[in-house]
């Protein structure tokens, strides 16, 4: 039994551990330490901040798992108004800025910092004594949301700055990077929930929860901009405040700072295209005067600085016509409206479809078949319908009914009380049988290559399978008998089938599309249950017994096995020879644990997702660009910079062939 003054000095020790790992996994991106070895530090601070509750303080990294969900959101008056920006759409706007800066200033130049605008929702955050007191969304820029709970369960956001500073407000924006938008929606879709449109509005839905549990298992970042407000230390330039909020442990935008403004107008328009590159979404560049006595000197109107502007990307919106609305029928039965459009080019792709959300999404904006309709992309994002052009309606236009039957089987639409999505009643529909299969064959289920949706309805129309199992059934001879299939494509394709059987535990239970069962729920029910027959057996208190597995999926889980159908779909893939066992590849070997890799090129044997697991499966961590602690950099063909800066830096360069030999090597 540890006294409590041990207990508060072992708990000291491991909240700096923790955070100093924060810091390097959230804002360097170069975490020196594998997940598991990071659960097992917190584990041990849960467990003596559990034994000794005195001891818990605000600022313990404990704090930011989430507590209790609130009634609503307290309204929190800002100290200092959060303004916003005007635009400049063009090199003209730039230079005119420019113009009215020095004439205002009575000087021939002046030197601005050009930062990153990042698409997120914008945030207020409130130190005293270096503790963080608030954070509070920018509302009417007068009076914002108390989000203090939500905010702190963001892995870069500060509890404690490094220095005790008396007062410090900062600015910035809260954001979720697009592979966690993308891999959020996915998990979304495979639950038959509705998706979000855009990283931004998943950002801010996720800050808006009255449960931080919510916000606490979203991918969210804070990276800050500005400070607002400043005690206890003197700074005289924009540039210095970055540097101090650095210093301070937040992750900061990365300023360019110049006095030209020829270069400035030209360096926007390179990152118009470099957008891309970024692993968050930008919509423009901000342009401030660096010294902050000029900026008070140029002072504001009533709405925005005069010291600064937006720099706003060109819009990758266009306008086309709407010819028609088709309603999909997902593997959940989920009936989901898309927008057929007149092909229209946006964003370097060209577009002729877009998402068109649900059935309130097109009353509330009044769609018809017709239409001329703006439409939206945003980089890897869905195409949308943003809004109606209601000048162009020539009367012709179609209202929209939403459809009362399955336009595949006939069967009822129903859409329960409260819920946006409407779904097909119907049990065998073929629709959900089609999609069913092409979700256990997709990428991150069975990972069967070639076995796209196409296939999947050329084998179900000439009944060669029923269902995903019969998959395993299939014979050379009826497949070659097919007229789109050549034997070459016949032989690929019972080879990809044949090959995936032997796919880890948890991509077959996420195959079978069990019901709010995704990607993240499947690895921790194999990783619980460690064989499909364990799962079968599963109760529903063994399964509500699991953190993270909730009420309703674990109800789900157990409906799913439950139905005989089921049960006998899974004996006809186990008979087959398909794998229902986890293999504990990370007790085989943690061989590479603490080893930090880049991934740069294409490399021949992996797709960068499968080098990603297989270093992962060996406990060994990818991330995304090459520092001073990077171990191993992999080199592919057509490497980007980071090989350049590895070759800089003096870091272990492997070419595919040495990164196959230290995957295999033993040790
Ligand atoms: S400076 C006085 N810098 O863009 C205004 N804003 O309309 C100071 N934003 O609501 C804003 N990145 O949320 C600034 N590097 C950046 C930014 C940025 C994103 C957002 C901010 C604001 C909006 C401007």
């Amino acid at each position: 039994m540890l006294t409590l003054k041990e207990a508060e000095e072992k708990i000291l020790k491991l909240r700096e551990e923790i955070e100093k790992h924060n810091y390097q996994y959230y804002v360097l991106d170069n975490p020196l330490i594998t997940d598991a070895e990071y659960d097992r530090l917190m584990q041990e601070l849960l467990a003596l901040e559990k034994e000794f509750p005195e001891l818990v303080t605000p600022d313990s990294p404990t704090q930011r798992v989430g507590g209790q969900p609130l009634e609503g959101f307290k309204t929190h008056v800002h100290r200092t108004p959060l303004l916003s920006l005007s635009n400049a759409f063009g090199a003209e706007d730039l230079w005119d800025f420019h113009r009215r800066v020095l004439s205002t200033l009575g000087v021939d130049q002046v030197e601005y910092v050009v930062e990153p605008k990042i698409d997120g929702l914008s945030i207020a955050l409130y130190y005293e004594n270096g503790l963080l007191q608030i954070g509070a969304t920018r509302g009417d820029g007068f009076t914002g949301e108390d989000v203090t709970q939500n905010l702190k369960t963001i892995g870069n956001v500060p509890l404690k700055l490094k220095e005790n500073i008396p007062l410090l407000e900062v600015r910035g924006e809260a954001y979720m990077p697009k592979e966690s938008f993308r891999r959020l929606n996915e998990e979304r879709e495979a639950k038959g929930e509705v998706l979000f449109a855009n990283p931004r509005n998943a950002a801010a839905g996720s800050i808006r929860q009255l449960d931080p549990k919510i916000a606490a298992q979203r991918d969210l970042r804070v990276m800050v901009y500005d400070i607002m407000y400043l005690e206890g230390k003197e700074i005289f330039r924009h540039s210095e405040a970055l540097e101090l909020l650095r210093q301070q442990g937040f992750s900061v935008i990365e300023p360019f700072i110049s006095s030209s403004m020829q270069e400035i107008v030209d360096y926007c328009a390179k990152w118009a295209q470099k957008r891309h590159d970024l692993s968050f979404e930008i919509d423009g560049l901000v342009i401030k005067v660096n010294d902050l006595e000029k900026q008070k000197r140029l002072g504001y109107t009533s709405k925005s600085p005069r010291w600064a502007i937006a720099y706003k990307f060109p819009a990758e919106q266009g306008v086309t016509k709407l010819v028609d609305i088709l309603v999909r029928v997902g593997r959940t039965g989920a009936v989901t409206p898309t927008a057929i459009l007149e092909p229209v080019r946006l964003a370097g792709t060209t577009v002729s479809r877009a998402t068109l959300h649900n059935e309130d999404f097109i009353r509330d904006r009044d769609i018809r078949i017709g239409d001329y309709v703006v439409v939206q992309k945003a980089g890897d994002i869905i195409p949308e319908v943003v809004e109606v052009i209601k000048e162009k309606r020539t009367g012709e236009e179609i209202v929209f009914h939403y459809p009362t039957h399955c336009p595949e089987c006939g069967s009822r639409i129903v859409r329960l009380e409260g819920e946006a999505v409407a779904r097909c009643t119907g049990i065998s529909c073929p629709a959900q049988v089609r999609e069913g299969i092409i979700h256990f064959a997709s990428r991150n289920a069975m990972n069967i290559e070639g076995l796209g949706p196409a296939i999947v309805s050329l084998l179900l129309d000439n009944q060669l399978i029923r269902d995903a199992a019969d998959l395993y059934y299939l014979q050379f001879a009826d497949l070659v008998k097919l007229e789109r299939m050549a034997e070459k494509s016949a032989t690929n394709l019972l080879n990809a089938i044949e090959e995936s059987k032997t796919r880890s535990l948890d991509r077959v239970i996420f195959a079978l599309g069990i019901r709010l069962v995704g990607q993240r729920a499947a690895k921790i029910l194999a990783q619980e249950f460690k064989t499909m027959a364990n799962l079968e057996k599963a109760t529903l208190e063994e399964l509500t017994g699991i953190n993270e597995i909730g009420p309703k999926m674990a109800e789900s889980i157990v409906a799913f096995f439950k139905e005989e159908k089921n049960r006998e779909f899974l004996a006809r893939l186990k008979k087959a020879g398909v794998n229902m066992e986890s293999v504990e590849t990370s007790v085989l070997s943690n061989k590479l644990a603490g080893k930090t890799f880049v991934l740069t090129g294409t490399l021949e044997n992996f797709t960068r997702k499968e080098a990603q697991e297989k270093i992962e499966a060996l406990g060994g961590k990818v991330v995304g660009s090459v520092s001073k602690k990077t171990d191993y950099v992999v080199v592919g063909a057509e490497p980007g910079s980071k090989y350049e800066k590895a070759k800089e830096l003096g870091i272990t360069i492997l070419n595919e062939e040495e990164f196959i030999a230290l995957l295999d090597r033993r040790d």
